[in-house]
């Protein structure tokens, strides 16, 4: 790290060591305004793996060739086309295969794993959730607060950062925890803030709501794919995810779920009912009588949406050839280099970018927040004329992901060298 420089030869030294560049060519990089993005918002949408077309033209002409015969005579039959994820999911968050399924969308997992693990008594009735949690998941806790004919303001409890900080402390979430006490009947948090990009300590806090006997749960949008999770060996409840940030597997694209294996198999967790959780047995022989799958299986409603997961399954299949490790490796360095960049700009070009995502490698994933004092919403505009695609998150902050899969250390350098000219010309 210490060798890096502000400059193109630099960042091409270390785009020719990195063993994964060929990948970006597998992915299809935005060109919309007559040149190339640099992208970076790989945080809110994943760029389209190229083989997703042929993957999802092949279930296109199954379906014409079979109609519904496609469910048993597809190459992958439909309805078991699920099960094709159950391996590469589970090493991606560190869980068993009866844990893991691929289903829904995330909000609606949230509720369905919601109703599973938030039931309130008279005693225990609280939700300790982050402040600044995405607002999706704040309206979905509300709600489901409300399904109990309870109140928001006495049930759900938010943990911020301190005064003068901006990101929130592990040891503040655990002392909260311990606080609440035997009131707290659930923990659900991101495990990855969307707007700070931090990564909270999945498992301190797992084990810190277990022992005041709390459920603990985390969204995973912005940590499955970008950073490896040990789901199962934390101990953690449940979790649920979407696949279209960092799993690249397209706008609006399929969920995932993961439940303990304790949970799994106990029959008393109430999980809402639907004919894909029932016992595939005797699935067709309609039975009246629901009889769940003994796995995460159990909590699918509805016969999968094959298109959308063809699209999964081509993304998928390249996490699998590359593995997490090598990933985050990459990540690892791409975001410091990004980090390195903005330093060098703050201290020779008399500029004050703040960045907020924690420092330490084992507390961020590869995006990085920043805040450009009084200048945000400008400076973001202005890297947009300039073809940089960051995004802007209300109130001041421009977040920037370089993705190891597609970016290149090249475009962490042509953001830097980009962001070094406005600040030059503010
Ligand atoms: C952290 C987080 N949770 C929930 C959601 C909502 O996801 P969906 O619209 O797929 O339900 C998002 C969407 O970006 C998110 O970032």
């Amino acid at each position: 790290m210490t060798n890096w420089e502000f400059s193109l030869d630099c960042a091409r030294k270390l785009d020719e060591n990195d063993e994964l560049s060929s990948y970006r060519d597998q992915f299809y990089i935005p060109n919309f305004s007559g040149e190339q993005s640099i992208y970076f918002t790989g945080n809110s949408l994943g760029l389209q793996p190229k083989k997703v077309q042929s993957y999802i033209q092949k279930e296109l002409e199954d379906w014409s060739r079979f109609g519904v015969e496609g469910h048993e005579k597809a190459t992958n039959p439909w309805i078991s086309y699920h099960e094709i994820f159950t391996d590469d999911i589970k090493k991606l968050v560190g869980a068993k295969s009866n844990e893991v399924v691929v289903t829904h969308s995330l909000t609606t997992n949230l509720h369905l794993l919601l109703i599973s693990f938030y039931r309130p008594t008279k005693k225990r009735f609280k939700i300790l959730c982050e402040k600044k949690a995405f607002p999706s998941d704040q309206y979905a806790l509300e709600s489901q607060v409300k399904l109990h004919q309870l109140k928001a303001e006495d049930c759900i409890i938010e943990i911020g950062p301190r005064d003068g900080e901006e990101t929130i402390r592990n040891e503040d979430i655990v002392q909260k925890i311990e606080e609440i006490g035997e009131e707290l009947a659930l923990i659900m948090i991101g495990g990855v803030n969307y707007y700070s990009g931090q990564v909270f300590d999945m498992k301190k806090i797992t084990k810190a709501g277990h022992n005041v006997g709390a459920f603990v749960g985390f969204d995973l949008a912005h940590g499955v794919g970008n950073v490896p999770m040990e789901l199962n060996k934390w101990e953690v409840d449940f979790a649920a995810w979407c696949s279209y940030k960092y799993l690249n597997s397209g706008p609006g694209g399929v969920s995932g779920i993961y439940i303990n294996e304790k949970h799994v198999e106990n029959p008393n967790v109430l999980r809402l009912a639907g004919w894909w959780g029932h016992n595939k047995e005797n699935r067709f022989q309609m039975p009246d009588k629901f009889d769940p799958i003994p796995s995460a299986e159990s909590w699918q409603l509805s016969n999968a949406p094959i298109l959308a997961m063809a699209a999964h399954k081509a993304s998928l299949d390249l996490f699998t050839e590359v593995g997490m490790k090598k990933l985050r490796n990459k990540s690892i360095l791409l975001t410091q280099y990004m980090e390195f960049l903005i330093h060098y700009i703050n201290e020779n070009y008399n500029s004050k970018l703040e960045i907020i995502t924690p420092k330490n490698i084992n507390e961020r994933g590869c995006q990085l927040s920043i805040i450009a004092h009084g200048f945000g919403k400008e400076l973001f505009e202005k890297l947009s004329e300039n073809h940089i695609i960051v995004d802007w998150r209300e109130p001041n902050v421009i977040r920037a992901a370089p993705v190891p899969f597609y970016n290149s250390f090249e475009d962490v350098f042509k953001f830097g060298e980009v962001l070094k000219n406005i600040l030059n010309e503010h």
